[in-house]
């Protein structure tokens, strides 16, 4: 938000996750002036302002920052790559009924939504997303692009990589480390370190090896 009002925004994506980032946008703050995606989506409220291509147009009005709401991990770092490149700012999302401590911090591009908890000491990194109600406890990191979908729970000095993700409803206990584009199954409960790009499921979580 500057001193002439909220901060204006295209918005990339338009499905699920952009409605549920949307509705957790604090309009103070962010001002959505549309968005661009490969097609329409009638549901998405606000206006459609064309694939891609819209947004070198765009940048040369007086929309500065653009903000990334695709659930893919990597679809979401290509994105933000494409629109830095182009000169726009990442925005940064907090839902309003998200807490987050004073002592964390939450990188551009990033997302906070609705009844997410964020405790002291936390990182958020670029572009990543903590969904809804989910909670990422003192000391975590959750490094850029990663994804801690709703309902999960991360407890205090947990690292998650570089664009993994942790589905809903997953538990990790302390200082567990989650590696680089791992992913870590629905309700897992995951006890210790996960290896890069490796696939966890199950309570305790193990991995799921590929046929
Ligand atoms: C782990 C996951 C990524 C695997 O997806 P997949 O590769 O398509 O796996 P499949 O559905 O083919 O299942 C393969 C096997 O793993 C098992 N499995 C899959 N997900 C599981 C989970 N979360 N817990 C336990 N077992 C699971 C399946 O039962 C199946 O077992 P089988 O081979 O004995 O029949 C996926 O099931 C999952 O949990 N995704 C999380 C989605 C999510 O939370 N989205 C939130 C969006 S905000």
């Amino acid at each position: 938000m500057s001193a002439l009002g909220p901060e204006r925004v295209v918005m990339v994506g338009g499905g699920g996750h952009a409605m549920s980032c949307l509705d957790a946008a604090d309009q103070r703050r962010l001002e959505f002036v549309g968005y661009v995606s490969p097609e329409p989506d009638d549901r998405l409220p606000l206006k459609y302002l064309g694939g891609d291509d819209a947004l070198e147009e765009l940048r040369r009005s007086d929309v500065t920052s653009a903000f990334v709401a695709l659930g893919d991990n990597s679809l979401r770092r290509t994105l933000c790559g494409r629109v830095m490149e182009l000169g726009f700012d990442l925005a940064t999302l907090v839902a309003d009924t998200a807490r987050v401590s004073s002592y964390a911090s939450v990188l551009p591009g990033a997302a906070v939504l609705h009844g997410a908890l964020v405790g002291p000491r936390a990182e958020i990194g670029t572009g990543a997303v903590v969904n809804t109600a989910a909670s990422v406890d003192h000391d975590c990191v959750i490094e850029e692009f990663a994804h801690i979908a709703p309902g999960t729970h991360l407890a205090g000095g947990v690292r998650i990589g570089a664009g993994a993700f942790a589905g809903v409803g997953a538990s990790v206990i302390p200082d567990v480390h989650v590696g680089p584009w791992a992913v870590v199954g629905a309700g897992a409960v995951v006890i210790t370190d996960v290896p890069p790009r490796e696939t966890v499921v199950g309570a305790p979580a193990r991995s799921r090896r590929r046929s």
